[in-house]
């Protein structure tokens, strides 16, 4: 008999730090773990892993109980609302960050927590990566998408595994405008740069297999500030990448990270800056507020149970990247508050230029 299909949640929030926004407490961590494991013995949830990737906590769990699924929101929100006490106990900083609103309702949309999840029939092995950031937000991952599952460069796979020669399909999200569209790769290649190029509004969602539909990665896309209206924090994104027999190799996955790209939001949320591969226990953003992390965690799925994590970039193999991502950031910082070091004007909406916009109003004059 076919094995039910298992759900894999990766709900994510910034609830409070030390120091400052570098990271989140390990007490935080203690009282999180203890709630999810009540819910392990009670059955609610099969496994789960508490990550921590610079401020923010991301909660990996596994279970039978389908995408967006009140129980399993409700558990992540009573998780983040326990760590958010003990932060304010601590005093840390902006305790209860990204949780916008004071109660629940039925799911996390619009209450701040970044959410990715998928469901699908376990595969007779499944590897599964799960990347996490600090200090940037969902667009991040629009570039490293684009190399795993449509650049050849990338993915030799995309050219002599007869299971990818079809190519993937992206669901694309507009954050701005609420909608979304869906290309089929490789015929509309060009179409699909055009949006995600500007990352800072148009999302890779989901990718799937074109050979047999089959969900292969899946982003959280949460924008707080746009939410909010104002600059909270920054959304930083979580992504859950399937890999192998028919989908890129674990080894291709992580290829998409071998080269520094630019992402937003270093300081304030209001910055460009190099995104930094590093392995969990080094994700603590320092130098002005970053540059932003990325973790890559590896799980082989076992009916249900989290086998891992395999931590990718503690691998010697990404000390190279991280020598030239430092060398950019210096470049960069070099500009101090100028453009494109410091994010144009339009992108600077929802943080803090519109306080300073606001004070020069009546001072313009016509020329
Ligand atoms: P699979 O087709 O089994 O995923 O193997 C490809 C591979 O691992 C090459 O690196
Ligand atoms: P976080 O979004 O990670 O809390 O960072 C906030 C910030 O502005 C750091 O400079
Ligand atoms: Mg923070
Ligand atoms: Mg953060």
């Amino acid at each position: 008999m076919a094995e039910k299909e298992v759900t894999l949640s990766v709900i994510k929030a910034d609830v409070g730090s030390f120091v400052g926004h570098v990271q989140a407490h390990p007490d935080m961590l203690a009282v999180i773990r203890k709630e999810l494991g009540k819910a392990k013995d009670e059955g609610l949830i099969t496994d789960f892993y508490v990550a921590n990737v610079g401020d923010d906590i991301e909660l990996i769990m596994t279970h039978y109980r389908g995408d967006n699924n009140e129980q399993i929101h409700k558990l992540a929100w009573d998780a983040f609302l326990a760590a958010t006490a003990v932060a304010q106990e601590l005093k840390l900083y902006a305790a209860g960050q990204d949780l916008l609103s004071d109660s629940f309702a039925g799911n996390m949309k619009g209450l701040g927590p970044g959410v990715a999840e998928m469901t699908f029939a376990e595969r007779p092995s499944e590897p599964i990566v799960i990347f996490m950031a600090d200090k940037t937000d969902p667009g991040a991952w629009n570039l490293p998408l684009y190399k795993m599952f449509a650049d050849p460069f990338n993915t030799i796979g995309l050219i002599i595994d007869p299971k990818m020669h079809d190519g993937f399909k992206f669901e694309v999200h507009d954050l701005v405008k609420h909608c979304k569209v869906t290309f089929t790769l490789p015929e509309e290649l060009y179409d699909m740069l055009v949006l995600i190029g500007s990352p800072g509004r148009y999302c890779i969602k989901h990718v799937y297999a074109r050979r047999n539909q089959e969900i292969a990665a899946v982003t959280s896309t949460q924008r707080l500030n746009l939410m909010a209206g104002r600059y909270i924090g920054k959304d930083d994104p979580v992504c859950i990448v399937r890999c192998q027999s028919g989908l890129p190799a674990v080894g291709e996955v992580l290829e998409a990270f071998a080269q520094p790209h630019l992402v937003a939001g270093w300081m304030r949320g209001s910055h460009w800056g190099p995104l930094l591969p590093v392995p969990e226990q080094e994700s603590r953003p320092t130098r002005f507020d970053g540059p932003a992390r990325v973790v890559a965690l590896g799980f082989q799925l076992c009916h249900g149970r989290l086998i891992g994590p395999q931590d990718f970039f503690a691998d010697v193999a990404f000390d190279r990247v991280r020598e030239q991502v430092l060398e950019l950031a210096d470049q960069l910082r070099r500009l101090g508050p100028f453009e494109p070091h410091r994010l144009a004007q339009d992108q600077l909406e929802y943080t803090t230029l519109p306080l300073v916009a606001k004070k020069l109003e009546g001072r313009f004059e016509a020329l």
